[in-house]
């Protein structure tokens, strides 16, 4: 949304994707212990996000993005363990900190998570307590992250249910959550990520039980919403057609790794990857019958557990180089300024 690259005239501070991250994973590894064995469901994923953009996250499913997202706020289940990494976070403050520093439950995990840092989840229904009414779980998420009286508190939380679309919004926060459809819903928690005026946006398929009406007003606001607060947005979706509307940068992931990264206009107009390639020639075209099938990408996805040796994208890859890519893993290198690559045809 803002990939200018301009400057702050009053401050001179770079905005942008000029200005210093405010999330920088590192090297992040995060694992499954079952009894089947070790599920390596984030293996090593490497991204920043800069304020005021939008970083949009995208694979085919079960390649690890939502446990990414979780593992940003130390909210992963078990048996799912964060082994490895940092999450270099940049407070409201300045003051730079290692949220895996941070025990999940400590104090400062929890003024950051659903404050500073919050979430917009997959699946609306299981973020929600039964057994509350949702004026009562947004009021509990406003106390602990504003110091606002009762009454300011219903007040901002009835006027963010408007925001998103929902009506009657004063009668909605004495309802429990069972009463809401899927999309009520969606958008319930749209309201409560935003109404505690976060850094940072986790968006993880924000939009996905919303018609395309709902979706493009929803779209719209979260939009505005960084435009007003520099609010940073981590986008998760399988569909394309947003990012191209919202992200200013792509990170691509294959079976937990990034296979490439770099901005969204080098991502549509030059992708590196051949998984890249292949996701972007699945795009039905704009020229193409609604009823025409997709080209999807050759093969399965493999599973976590029995992974490809060498390049994990190797036995559907157009490009295979035999003897290097099943036998080698590619390392994540910079090609250009902007464009990150894990693929052996950039490699020396
Ligand atoms: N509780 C669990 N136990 C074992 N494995 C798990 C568990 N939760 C997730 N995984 C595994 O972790 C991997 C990554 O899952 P994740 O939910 O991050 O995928 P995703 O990219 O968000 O997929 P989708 O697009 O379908 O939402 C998957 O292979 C999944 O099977
Ligand atoms: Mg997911």
């Amino acid at each position: 949304m803002t990939t200018e690259t301009a400057t702050d005239q009053t401050t001179e501070q770079p905005r942008g994707l000029d200005a210093d991250p405010v999330i920088s994973v590192r090297d992040l590894e995060t694992h499954f212990f079952t009894d089947e064995g070790v599920v390596r469901a984030v293996d090593g994923v490497n991204f920043d996000v800069h304020p005021g953009t939008t970083m949009g996250i995208v694979g085919e499913s079960g390649c690890g993005k939502s446990i990414t997202a979780k593992s940003i706020l130390q909210i992963v289940e078990a048996p799912g363990r964060i082994v490895n990494g940092e999450i270099q976070y940049r407070r409201q403050s300045g003051e730079a900190v290692n949220l895996l520093d941070y025990p999940a439950n400590s104090g400062r995990m929890r003024a950051i998570r659903g404050g500073e840092i919050s979430m917009i989840f997959q699946e609306p229904m299981t973020s929600f307590s039964s057994l509350h009414t949702f004026g009562n779980q947004i009021d509990e998420a406003l106390k602990l992250h504003t110091n606002l009286s009762k009454d300011e508190r219903f007040e901002l939380a009835v006027d963010w249910l408007a925001r998103v679309g929902i009506p009657n919004p004063s009668q909605r926060m004495h309802e429990y959550p069972f009463r809401f459809s899927g999309g009520q819903l969606q958008r319930a928690m749209i309201a409560m990520a935003m109404c505690t005026n976060p850094k940072v946006l986790i968006a993880d398929e924000p939009t996905t039980a919303l018609d395309v009406t709902t979706q493009a007003q929803i779209l719209d606001l979260l939009q505005r919403m960084q435009e007003e607060n520099d609010m940073a947005i981590v986008f998760i979706t399988h569909d394309l057609g947003v990012i191209a509307e919202i992200a200013d940068e792509v990170t691509v992931m294959y079976l937990g790794k990034v296979v490439e990264s770099g901005p969204v206009n080098d991502f549509f107009d030059a992708p590196l990857h051949p998984y890249s390639r292949a996701l972007l020639t699945s795009i039905p075209s704009m020229f193409t019958g609604s009823r025409e099938r997709l080209p999807s990408i050759s093969g399965s996805i493999p599973h976590p557990q029995n992974r490809p040796s060498g390049c994990a994208f190797h036995p559907r890859c157009q490009s295979f180089i035999n003897g290097v890519c099943d036998i080698r893993e590619p390392n994540l290198v910079s090609v250009n300024e902007e464009q990150d690559v894990s693929c052996f045809l950039y490699e020396d």
